[in-house]
C-alpha cells in the first residue's frame, strides 16, 4: 500500500519554527508535534517528522502590503467569525460547543480552508484587518495553501470552500437581522461547487462589467455573459518563468493584471489606479518566490533515468530543469490537448474589453483575444501543488501519467496527508455520491462529470512504458 505521511496539523504547532536567515529570507520547517494522531479514515498513515524548505522574504514590502493593507471591503467581522460554528450541522456544532476557543478556531479555519498566518496572530493569512476592526480578504485567500499541513504563502489554496463560508456568514447575519444589499446580491453568484477551487474568473468578469476602460465605475451595467466554472489557481513561484499570465496565457506578464481582484464596486477608478505602486511591489515579491523542496526520500538513479525520458517526451512543452534549463512558454491547441475546454471558451468578451483597458496599458500590453489552448506550465515544485490541471481535476502525478486510471468521483481522505507513492493528495473514490450529505460535505467531492470539471486529455504519457512512467514520476519529485 501507499506510504502516507502526516505532519503537524494543529493551528499553531503545525507552523513549525521559523528560522531567520541573512537577507530577510525565511526557511519554513514543518515538524510533527509529538503524540499527533493518525486520522481514522487513513489507516495507512503513520506519524513521522517531516520538514521541508520554502524560502520567502517576510520583510519584502510586497509581502507586508498583502498582509497589512486592505484593498477590498470587509467581508466578515471577528465577532461573526467567532459565531460561525453556531450555524454548522448538528454533530459538528456539538463538537464545536464543547471545544476550547483555540480548538473551535482551528475547526473554523479548517471548515472553510482558511490558512493561519505563518507568524501567528489573530487574523488568518487570508484576511487583512481594516481600520474599523473588520476583516477583508486578500490575495492569500486563494493563493496560500497548506502543504503537508504547513502554510505556504503563494501555493494554491486547495482547501478553500468560499461558498460554504459565504453561506454560513449570511446565516449568522440573517439571524441577527444584519443582511446587507451586497449580501443578498452575492447570494445569487456561485462561489464554487467544489472545495479547493473557485469561480474566480467569473468574479473578474462580473466586476469588470461595472467599469469603463479606465476602470471608472459605469453608470449603466451591461449584463455580461456568465459561464460559471471553477478553477484551481497556479502556484505563484512559477510566475517568474512565464512570459504570459493565466492558464491560456492571454495577457503578457505585468503588475497591472494582478489588480483585477480589487475592482469591487466600493473602490473608485481613481483609488484603484493610485494603488499601482503597491502592486509593483506585490508583483516583485511574487517574482522572488522559489518552489518548495520535496522532503521525502528520492531514488536518484531512477530519477536520472526519468530525466532522460522527460527530456525526450515532455520537455518540448514543459522545458528543461536544472542549470541552463529553458522554459518554452508553449500554448497547446485545445483540440490536441483535450483537457477541459470551458475556461478557454468562457472569456471571449472579457478579453476583448481587457485588451483596450487600463490593465493592458490601453493596448500597449500584448493581449491575445482568442487564445487557442492552454499553456504548458513550468513544473517546478510540482509535488506541492496537487491537484493538477487548470481545474484541479487530477489528484496525483501518477494519475496525470495514467490517463485511463484517473478517478471519476473523488475527495481527499486526509487533509494533511501526502501520498508519496502516487505523489499528491491522499484520496478516496466512489462510483456515486454517498446518501444524505449536507451541501458542505457534497462540495468535498470532485465530480469530473460536471461542467468544467473534466479530467480528460493530456494523453502524452501513454507513449511511455510503465517503467518509463515510474522513472518520470521519480524525476518530477526533484523539480
Ligand atoms: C477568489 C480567488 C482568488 C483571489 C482572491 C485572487 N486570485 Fe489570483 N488567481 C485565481 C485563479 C483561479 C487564477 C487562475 C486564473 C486563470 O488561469 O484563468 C489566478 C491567477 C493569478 C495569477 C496568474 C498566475 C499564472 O501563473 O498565470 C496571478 C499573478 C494572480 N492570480 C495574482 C493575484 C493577486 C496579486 C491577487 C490579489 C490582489 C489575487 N491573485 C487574488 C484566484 C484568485
Ligand atoms: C504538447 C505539449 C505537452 C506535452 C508533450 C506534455 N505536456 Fe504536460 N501539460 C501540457 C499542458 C498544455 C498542460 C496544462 C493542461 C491544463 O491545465 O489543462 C500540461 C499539464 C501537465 C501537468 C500538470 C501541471 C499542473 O500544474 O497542474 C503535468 C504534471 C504534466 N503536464 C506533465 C507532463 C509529462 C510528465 C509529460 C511527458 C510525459 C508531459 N506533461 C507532456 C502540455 C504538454
Amino acid at each position: 500500500m501507499n506510504r502516507r505521511m502526516r505532519p503537524g496539523t494543529t493551528w499553531q504547532s503545525g507552523i513549525g519554527p521559523l528560522a531567520p536567515l541573512a537577507g530577510g529570507l525565511l526557511v519554513l520547517l514543518a515538524a510533527l508535534p509529538a503524540g499527533a494522531e493518525a486520522p481514522q479514515n487513513d489507516p495507512g498513515s503513520r506519524p513521522a517528522a517531516v520538514a521541508f524548505q520554502y524560502h520567502f522574504d517576510q520583510q519584502h514590502p510586497g509581502y507586508r502590503l498583502l498582509l497589512e493593507k486592505p484593498y477590498v471591503n470587509q467581508t466578515v467581522t471577528p465577532e461573526i467569525f467567532d459565531q460561525l460554528w453556531t450555524v454548522w450541522e448538528k454533530p459538528l456544532r456539538e463538537k464545536a460547543r464543547q471545544a476550547t476557543p483555540a480548538q473551535r478556531r482551528e475547526m473554523t479555519l479548517r471548515r472553510y480552508g482558511l490558512p493561519p498566518r505563518p507568524d501567528g496572530g489573530p487574523v488568518p493569512l487570508s484576511h487583512v484587518r481594516n481600520s474599523r476592526g473588520g476583516w477583508a480578504i486578500n490575495c492569500f485567500f486563494c493563493h496560500s495553501g497548506r502543504v503537508l499541513g504547513t502554510v505556504v504563502p503563494g501555493a494554491p489554496n486547495t482547501l478553500l470552500d468560499m461558498q460554504t463560508l459565504r453561506e454560513d456568514i449570511r446565516l449568522v447575519k440573517s439571524r441577527q437581522g444584519r443582511l446587507s444589499r451586497y449580501d443578498l446580491a452575492e447570494a445569487l453568484f456561485p462561489m464554487n461547487t467544489t472545495r479547493g477551487t473557485t469561480n474566480a474568473v467569473m468574479f473578474a468578469v462580473a466586476l469588470g462589467a461595472l467599469r469603463d476602460l479606465q476602470l471608472n465605475r459605469r453608470r449603466e451595467f451591461k449584463m455580461p455573459r456568465f459561464v460559471h466554472h471553477d478553477m484551481d489557481p497556479p502556484p505563484w513561484w512559477n510566475v517568474k518563468k512565464k512570459k504570459r499570465l493565466y492558464c491560456d496565457g492571454f495577457v503578457a506578464r505585468d503588475h497591472r493584471p494582478l489588480m483585477a481582484f480589487v475592482m469591487v464596486p466600493q473602490n473608485s477608478g481613481e483609488k484603484i489606479r493610485s494603488w499601482e505602486d503597491d502592486f509593483r511591489q506585490i508583483y516583485q515579491w511574487i517574482l522572488s518566490l522559489e518552489p518548495p523542496k520535496y522532503p521525502f526520500p528520492v531514488d536518484h538513479r531512477l530519477a536520472e533515468r526519468g530525466r532522460r525520458v522527460f527530456n525526450r517526451h515532455c520537455a518540448r512543452c514543459h522545458g528543461t530543469y536544472g542549470p541552463g534549463g529553458k522554459y518554452p512558454n508553449r500554448v497547446v491547441p485545445i483540440e490536441e490537448l483535450g483537457t477541459d475546454p470551458v475556461r478557454l471558451q468562457a472569456l471571449s468578451d472579457y478579453r476583448r474589453q481587457y485588451a483596450r483597458s487600463w490593465f493592458a496599458h490601453g493596448g500597449k500590453l500584448e493581449v491575445i483575444e482568442e487564445p487557442k489552448g492552454y499553456v504548458a506550465p513550468p513544473l517546478d515544485g510540482i509535488w506541492a501543488s496537487a491537484p493538477y490541471f487548470h481545474n484541479g481535476s487530477v489528484p496525483t502525478l501518477w494519475h496525470v501519467l495514467h490517463p485511463d486510471k484517473r478517478p471519476v468521483l473523488w475527495r481527499r481522505s486526509s487533509e494533511d496527508g501526502y501520498d508519496t507513492e502516487r505523489v499528491g493528495l491522499v484520496i478516496q473514490q466512489r462510483d456515486r455520491l454517498p446518501e444524505g450529505l449536507s451541501r458542505w460535505q457534497r462540495r468535498q467531492w470532485f465530480d469530473t462529470r460536471r461542467f468544467g470539471k473534466s479530467a480528460a486529455g493530456h494523453r502524452y504519457p501513454e507513449k511511455l512504458t510503465e517503467d518509463q512512467r515510474r522513472a518520470v514520476l521519480e524525476y518530477l519529485k526533484t523539480l
